[in-house]
């Protein structure tokens, strides 16, 4: 089988996408930033940086820093807001052919209800994706992500001003990611993806200080994969029948593949793309080689295959 006869086609519910390779929201710009790297109709779709109401300058720096295996981030959702982004980048978007996700969030119920009303009926959009789950503010954010009751009450709120597909983006930093999982989809979400980043902590041992302006930051990159994947994994077999996108340190078409069998039906790259802006346009061909060297037709025949042992209770000496 040739790479070219592989079907990549991911079916999230409403949302269909022509291959299960997306970029990941705030590691991606609005997209344009990386059109001499990519082509952008190539990617199953672009989810771009979180948008709201009005234009948000972020948290003060330092808002970045490199750790082992990933890095600490703090950003503060900085974008230009929700009507720059209609008509500035948008048409653009549109005429590259890109399949947009918008990521958006507020610091209230009412503001995020706000920003869908305003971009949720767009046709250029291919869905709208709730960020309930940044660490890294004081308002919003994981304030309505870590309580399924408070989450469910937001997606309940602002799913009738959404006529776009829409996704829920669900955070790690809880005991219990099913049952946040269950609280969006019971709510009105059509597709989950996770996970968020994972909040962290890393000092600058002279000054004592933490190396990020706002103390703690949000983990991303290869060392937060093996929870997301254990998380897609644990969602898939709480909630069969939801689609899934699976996000947390992909960097190679394995990754992707992992992702999959644990039961994501697409994936989302993010960190990755800082050191490699081309990566994700090259993932999607490099995912349709894997499946054609292992026989496999379709990229979504993969998706939930994870075969697993009965778990045996410990044994004594
Ligand atoms: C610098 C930076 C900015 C981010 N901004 C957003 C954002 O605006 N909205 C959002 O939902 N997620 C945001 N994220 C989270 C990513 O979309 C992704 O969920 C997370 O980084 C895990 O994936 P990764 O390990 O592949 O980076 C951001 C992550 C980073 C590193």
């Amino acid at each position: 089988m040739n790479a070219g006869d592989v079907d990549l086609t991911a079916r999230l519910g409403p949302l269909v996408l022509k291959n299960p390779v997306a970029t990941a929201s705030g590691t991606f710009g609005y997209g344009l930033e990386f059109t001499d790297y990519v082509s952008l109709a190539s990617l199953g779709a672009i989810t771009v940086k979180g948008l709201s109401l009005r234009p948000c300058l972020g948290n003060p720096p330092p808002r970045i820093c490199e750790t082992d295996a990933g890095m600490l981030n703090a950003i503060g959702l900085q974008n230009i807001g929700v009507e720059a982004f209609l008509t500035e980048k948008l048409p653009e978007l549109h005429a590259r052919g890109a399949t947009v996700i918008a990521n958006v969030w507020g610091d209230t119920e009412d503001e995020f209800r706000s920003v869908v009303e305003r971009i949720g009926d767009d046709p250029r959009v291919a869905a709208i994706e709730l960020n309930v789950s940044c660490p890294n503010v004081v308002k919003g954010g994981m304030v309505f992500g870590n309580d399924p009751a408070a989450l469910g009450a937001l997606v309940s709120a602002v799913r009738p001003l959404a006529r776009r597909p829409l996704i829920v983006k669900l955070s790690p930093n809880v005991t219990d990611i099913v049952a946040c999982a269950r609280a969006a989809v019971d709510a009105g979400a059509d597709v989950l993806s996770l996970i968020n980043t994972l909040v962290g902590l890393a000092i600058d041992l002279e000054t004592r200080e933490p190396k990020i302006g706002f103390t703690t930051g949000g983990l991303s990159g290869p060392a937060i994969r093996p929870v997301a994947v254990r998380m897609v994994w644990e969602v898939r077999r709480a909630l069969p029948g939801v689609p899934l996108f699976g996000i947390g340190g992909i960097e190679t078409a394995e990754n992707v593949v992992e992702f999959l069998i644990a039961g994501a039906d697409a994936v989302q790259v993010g960190t990755a793309s800082f050191r490699d802006p081309g990566l994700a346009g090259r993932l999607v061909r490099e995912v349709a080689e894997w499946c054609a060297r292992h026989g496999v037709q379709r990229s979504s025949d993969l998706v939930g295959t994870l075969k697993t042992r009965p778990r045996a209770e410990h044994r004594y000496a």
